[in-house]
């Protein structure tokens, strides 16, 4: 049984802990209330003492937001992030709240609020943090490109902790790297309720096709008037998922993809840098397989990588050459970062997962780990056409796009085993030395 997120209920007075809160807190058994906290002096000092995944505060019970604010931005110590529900009165004070992305996980006001779904919220806000806690990489970064080879500016850096931003390549086309891009993040934000951002930035954007989402607002808001709103704008929501898309008019595309230098206040970088809020445990980015900014901005903002690849001649040729290319284009990310997804694989296939992984090690001098292994399945291409998320309607692809978040977000076993019957628990890392033929 996964471990129930705790959580403390905190108002002012009996009435709005014990009869507005408590009751849809009580009926969800993923959750589990830690305490409750009726006046400012008991959450004062129970807090520290309780240390809750999730606070659910009613602001009336501070003497005013600053005290507040105050309070709760101790409890980045322990990892805990609350929800403030603002009373009437008390709404002005939401801008200050909203500035706190790593420990507010949302602002919400009292008025018209549906109590019934805030353990939904306090459930997202509380996975999204676990999430988040989890390291992306303890390796240390590989030696730099040599000088004049690095195409990363200097000063950028991969980051290791925090908000995963997970880059999904691949130099061959129709290997998959939309359909498991998307996947990934529908399983992640819908079904796992982690807070998910989704680019899609092929040309044109998958999304809008597989996702039923539109081409307006995309990336060109933020091109035009660079900023966090902008970006904040060019946000559309897939039940519990972001998605921004790349622009679909060709013009626009291409003076986007003509900002090279990272550092521009209207580059590709400098759009997923403002998008990251503090507030999401992933950003998947769906990359197009044509060298340009497109590809590169996110792979230098990417502190994580999945190569997808089809067990073929030509997947393994261009899986090859998207290794060989990352150092030469200036990608500093550790070799514990980059993973390999092959997809499309039937009895059919070339190459056995261990073959491939043989094949490549042969021509480098080292191959990454398999992340998942995704079997051929029409269903993937029927609920496309559809329009509807694939991982609705292919058990082979959600199975797949779960190892994955198991390899990539260790610790969310718990959650994944909770949600799915058929996971015995065992690693699904194909590492090389296993898997010496001969
Ligand atoms: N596991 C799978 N089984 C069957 N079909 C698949 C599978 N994965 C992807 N496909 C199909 O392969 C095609 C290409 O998929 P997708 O668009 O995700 O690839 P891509 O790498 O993003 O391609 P592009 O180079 O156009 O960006 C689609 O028709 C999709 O339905
Ligand atoms: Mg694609």
């Amino acid at each position: 049984m996964a471990q129930k997120l705790s959580v403390l209920l905190a108002g002012p007075g009996h009435e709005v802990v014990n009869y507005q809160m408590m009751p849809a807190f009580l009926s969800d058994n993923r959750l589990a209330v830690a305490g409750q906290a009726m006046n400012w002096d008991v959450l004062k000092s129970q807090l520290p003492v309780y240390k809750p995944e999730v606070l659910v505060v009613q602001a009336g019970v501070a003497p005013g937001p600053d005290e507040l604010i105050n309070l709760v931005s101790g409890m980045q110590a322990w990892n805990g992030v609350t929800l403030v529900l603002l009373p009437p009165g008390a709404t002005g004070a939401r801008g200050a709240f909203e500035n706190m992305p790593g420990v507010v996980a949302g602002v919400h006001s009292t008025e018209g609020l549906n109590f019934g779904e805030l353990p939904a919220l306090a459930y997202s806000a509380g996975e999204t943090a676990r999430a988040r806690l989890m390291k992306v990489s303890a390796a240390p970064v590989m030696a730099a490109a040599p000088a004049g080879v690095g195409y990363m500016p200097p000063g950028l850096q991969p980051v290791l902790t925090g908000t995963k931003r997970i880059a999904v390549l691949s130099h061959a086309g129709g290997a998959g790297v939309s359909t498991v891009a998307e996947g990934l993040a529908y399983e992640l934000a819908v079904r796992l309720s982690i807070r998910t951002l989704l680019f899609s930035l092929g040309m044109p954007a998958a999304a809008a096709s597989h996702l039923r989402l539109r081409y307006i607002p995309s990336m060109t808001e933020f091109f035009e008037r660079p900023g966090r709103a902008s970006i904040q704008s060019a946000i559309q929501r897939l039940e519990g998922l972001d998605v921004i898309v790349a622009p679909d008019n060709s013009l626009e595309y291409l003076r986007m993809g003509q900002v090279v230098d990272t550092a521009a206040p209207n580059s590709i970088y400098a759009g997923l840098t403002a998008a990251e809020d503090g507030s999401y445990a992933a950003m998947i980015m769906d990359l197009p397989g044509a060298e340009t900014p497109w590809m590169l901005h996110p792979l230098y903002f990417a502190n994580q990588l999945l190569i997808v690849a089809r067990p073929t001649m030509a997947d393994l040729f261009a899986t090859r050459h998207t290794l060989s290319a990352l150092n030469i284009l200036g990608s500093k990310l550790p070799r514990e970062s980059i993973y390999l997804v092959l997809n499309q694989v039937s009895e059919a296939s070339a190459f056995t997962p261990r073959q491939f992984l043989e094949e490549l090690a042969s021509a480098l001098d080292w191959s990454p780990p398999i992340a998942a292994v995704i079997e051929h399945d029409p269903n993937i291409l029927a609920a496309q056409n559809q329009r509807v998320p694939a991982v609705t309607r292919s058990e082979k692809l959600t199975r797949g796009v779960r190892q994955i978040i198991s390899n990539l977000f260790p610790g969310m076993e718990n959650t994944l085993s909770q949600t799915q019957e058929n996971n015995n628990g065992s690693k699904s890392v194909f590492r090389m030395p296993k898997f010496r033929l001969g």
